[in-house]
């Protein structure tokens, strides 16, 4: 089976699984797993901030984070498609008492400019404290915040006394595709949620980067939300894995993405932003001329490629995402790319 849904589907590689199998653990809630230990220290570095957490979800990372950022009663600016308003089951909102504040903006990115326009302070309204973003954008396709717009948005950030946190999921991906180093991206913002178990092939794991009192405010929030996990070291061998030995091969999960989506966009009634294939997500558009027709379309070749042992998600009624990852290679692709063939030829 050829697995295209997402990078959460990989499964860990053997080094991973033999430094499960002989990391050396203690009780984190004692502070004392220096595997864990080990892995916040690396991360924390690479991002250049002084401290890390670990933590079990990219989710809980970012409400760690958003429940420090942002006072109950106040609200975050982020553009309307980040993962934090569409996929973690109004958190925000149920666990912090903060608003989420949707902006649009294409291709994922919120910038100086439309969140200067909805930064409010006024008492009368809801407060602004803090500013979301996502790096790389999921639901807009793997796309790479601009660094000239995070720094656009750290300057409003230091003007307005707003916190910036950054939904680093893939940051990985942003930071290989560009070149700009981990820490270039990292020191931007106040707090960061990256997470091992996306793009880096880990089972499991994302930990929340920051200044030392953020961190460590971090930890006793982590307790609250249930995310103290004692013996975790297992889970943390193989993040640092993920984090030595898996981060500089996803130049081949882009290129593999973008062989996809240009052989994609060639195909008879498929649509595809190649501007926005920047990382490892290829979106596919469905255009069979009226809605019911591409709908049709789409639940069509979702199964058809299935049928052909290639797993693709329907991101919406018109429109399919395919992920690369390290469980895919070149042929994977080719594969991928003769199913689509042959369903699309019959249209
Ligand atoms: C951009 C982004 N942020 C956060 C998450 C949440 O991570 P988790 O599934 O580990 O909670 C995901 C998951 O896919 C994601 O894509």
């Amino acid at each position: 089976m050829i697995e295209l849904r997402s990078d959460t589907f990989t499964r860990p590689t053997p080094a991973m699984r033999r430094a499960m199998a002989d990391a050396e653990v203690g009780d984190d809630v004692w502070g004392e797993d220096p595997t864990i230990r080990r892995l916040e220290a690396a991360v924390a570095e690479r991002l250049g901030h002084e401290a890390a957490l670990f933590v079990p979800s990219g989710t809980m990372g970012n409400q760690i984070c958003l429940r420090l950022a942002a006072p109950p009663g106040t609200e975050v600016l982020a553009n309307e498609d980040n993962h934090i308003l569409w996929y973690e089951a109004a958190a925000a909102p149920v666990l912090s008492g903060v608003q989420l504040h949707p902006v649009p903006g294409a291709r994922g990115v919120l910038d100086e400019a439309a969140a200067r326009a909805r930064v409010r302070t006024a008492r009368y309204g809801v407060p602004t404290s803090a500013i979301a973003v996502e790096n790389t954008h999921n639901r807009a396709g793997g796309t790479i915040q601009p660094l000239p717009v995070l720094e656009g948005l750290r300057a409003l950030a230091d003007e307005a006394g707003l916190h910036l946190h950054c939904d680093g999921a893939r940051i990985w991906n942003a930071s290989v595709a560009t070149g700009i180093p981990l820490e270039g991206y990292g020191r931007l913002f106040d707090s960061l949620s990256v997470c091992f178990s996306k793009a880096l092939g880990a089972p499991v794991g994302s930990a929340v980067v920051g200044g030392r009192d953020l961190v460590d405010r971090a930890r006793d929030v982590r307790h609250l939300y249930g995310g103290a996990m004692r013996q975790a070291g297992v889970l943390a061998a193989a993040a640092l894995v993920a984090l030595e030995e898996m981060v500089d091969r996803l130049a081949d999960d882009h290129a593999n993405a973008r062989t996809l989506a240009e052989a994609l966009a060639s195909l008879p009634s498929l649509a595809v932003d190649l501007a926005s294939v920047q990382t490892n997500i290829v979106i596919v558009r469905m255009d069979r001329g009226d809605r019911a027709r591409s709908t049709a379309a789409t639940a069509e070749l979702v199964s058809g490629c299935a049928a052909r042992k290639v797993k693709v998600h329907a991101m919406g009624p018109t429109a399919i995402r395919c992920v690369t990852h390290k469980d895919v290679d070149a042929e994977d692709i080719r594969r991928a790319v003769d199913a689509f063939r042959e369903l699309t030829a019959r249209w």
